[in-house]
């Protein structure tokens, strides 16, 4: 296994103190650290090869072009693409699900179809759908979430119900940013490929915490962001079937991405370019990719077990702090190291304010999950969410500092 406490000192972010107390980060869900070996990249790039990339013939315009098309080659890799060019290099998840809401919807999306997504989407896997579907006369459809407060999970009988051959694509997140909810995701897509639906992985909470290969999984685009993997900020990419990405319209147009122009109508490069319009963003694609390197140093099944390890050690350690509602799947179900929470008498703001008095980075209120916190009758939770360079200490220390919240809250 590997020594947690030895990954923590690569993160040079968190060798400080917040108000007098050491760093506890518990916000990986909104934005991970970086380790020296990302920091040290970008500085690199910047001393070193900093040109243009693809246009260039000088030299370091050459090693530019080099390290950002490494950098696509790598992530091919890192979730097992078939093919290089089925990498597009996106600003995140939100930039790669609109590519496809957008391009994609245009050509293919008509009056009539549906577009299928589920009631625990963040808004960037939710809004864009909505948009699409009224520009099309589309409709959409949810798969909902039921269960008691920590036994929720997809209704999947419901699927049978609403997989229906008007499905043209089904969106879906595959780890929850709300729930620590890891959903089974080549199930959803095996069941979706059956009526010829198309689908789309949201994989902005789970690709650096667990293996992703999209093979395996089966779906046709997936979307994720750099900035919660251990990467740059500004950094993402869109994962689609080669096939589907080349029949696809531009989704922005320019520069890079033309095969040849005439003053009154240009032509297309193949993907990935075609989607890459003016200069992209190198030194962050670049560094992504040694952040890629850094996770698989530890490997991705030991983050995904130290994950779930974190994730049922706060479910137990928060289970007997007084007033607590917890969100999260039932026992058993696979979870990630996320857990969002309510304290009956403090608002969340409150929480994450005394608990930052305390040293430790918490995070609160509707998550980008507002129809499903409706649902669930809330306004707003505190989470909590772990990463490489956390441990149960941690753990301990939030609940150390929620007692001290509760007990002034209650007046007890
Ligand atoms: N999507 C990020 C979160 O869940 C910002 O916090």
């Amino acid at each position: 296994m590997p020594d947690w406490n030895q990954i923590r000192l690569d993160f040079p972010t968190l060798r400080q103190e917040v108000n007098g107390k050491p760093l506890v980060y518990l916000d990986s869900g909104a934005t991970s650290q970086k380790p020296q070996v990302v920091l040290d990249s970008l500085a690199r790039f910047y001393l070193k090869d900093n040109a243009n990339v693809h246009r260039g013939i000088h030299a370091l315009s050459m090693r530019a072009t080099d390290a950002f098309e490494g950098a696509r080659a790598r992530t091919a890799r890192f979730i097992n693409a078939a093919d290089s060019a089925e990498i597009v290099f996106t600003r995140g998840t939100t930039e790669s699900v609109n590519l496809v809401a957008s391009s994609w919807c245009s050509a293919n999306l008509r009056k009539g179809d549906v577009v299928l997504l589920t009631e625990m989407e963040h808004h960037s896997n939710l809004v864009p759908w909505q948009q699409a579907a009224a520009r099309a006369g589309a409709t959409l459809r949810y798969v909902p979430v039921v269960g008691a407060d920590a036994e929720l999970g997809l209704d999947l009988e419901a699927l049978d119900r609403l997989l229906t051959p008007e499905v043209k694509l089904f969106a879906f997140t595959h780890s929850s940013n709300t729930l620590g909810i890891i959903n089974p995701a080549a199930e959803l897509c095996a069941r979706a490929r059956k009526v010829g639906s198309l689908t789309l992985i949201d994989a902005a909470q789970s690709i650096g915490h667990l293996p992703v290969d999209v093979q395996a999984l089966g779906c046709d685009f997936l979307a994720f962001s750099g900035h919660k993997m251990l990467g740059p900020t500004g950094i993402g990419v869109l994962y689609g079937r080669k096939a589907l990405l080349d029949a696809m319209p531009p989704y922005q147009t320019g520069g890079g991405m033309i095969s040849s122009v005439d003053f009154f109508e240009s032509r297309w490069k193949p993907s990935p370019e075609r989607f890459e319009a003016g200069t992209p963003n190198v030194a962050d694609a670049v560094s992504l990719a040694v952040a890629m390197d850094y996770l698989d140093g530890i490997g991705r099944e030991a983050i995904e077990a130290h994950d779930r390890e974190l994730g049922a050690y706060m479910m137990e350690s928060l289970a007997d702090v007084s007033g607590i509602r917890i969100l999260g799947p039932r026992a058993g179900m696979p979870r990630s190291g996320l857990v969002s929470f309510a304290l009956a008498d403090a608002h969340a703001h409150d929480v994450v304010t005394f608990a930052d008095q305390d040293g430790i980075a918490l995070r609160g209120g509707h998550h980008c999950n507002q129809p499903m916190m409706r649902k669930l009758g809330l306004a707003s939770t505190s989470r909590a969410s772990c990463y490489v360079y956390n441990t149960r200490e941690d753990i301990d220390r939030m609940v150390a500092s929620l007692r001290r919240i509760v007990k002034f809250f209650s007046g007890a």
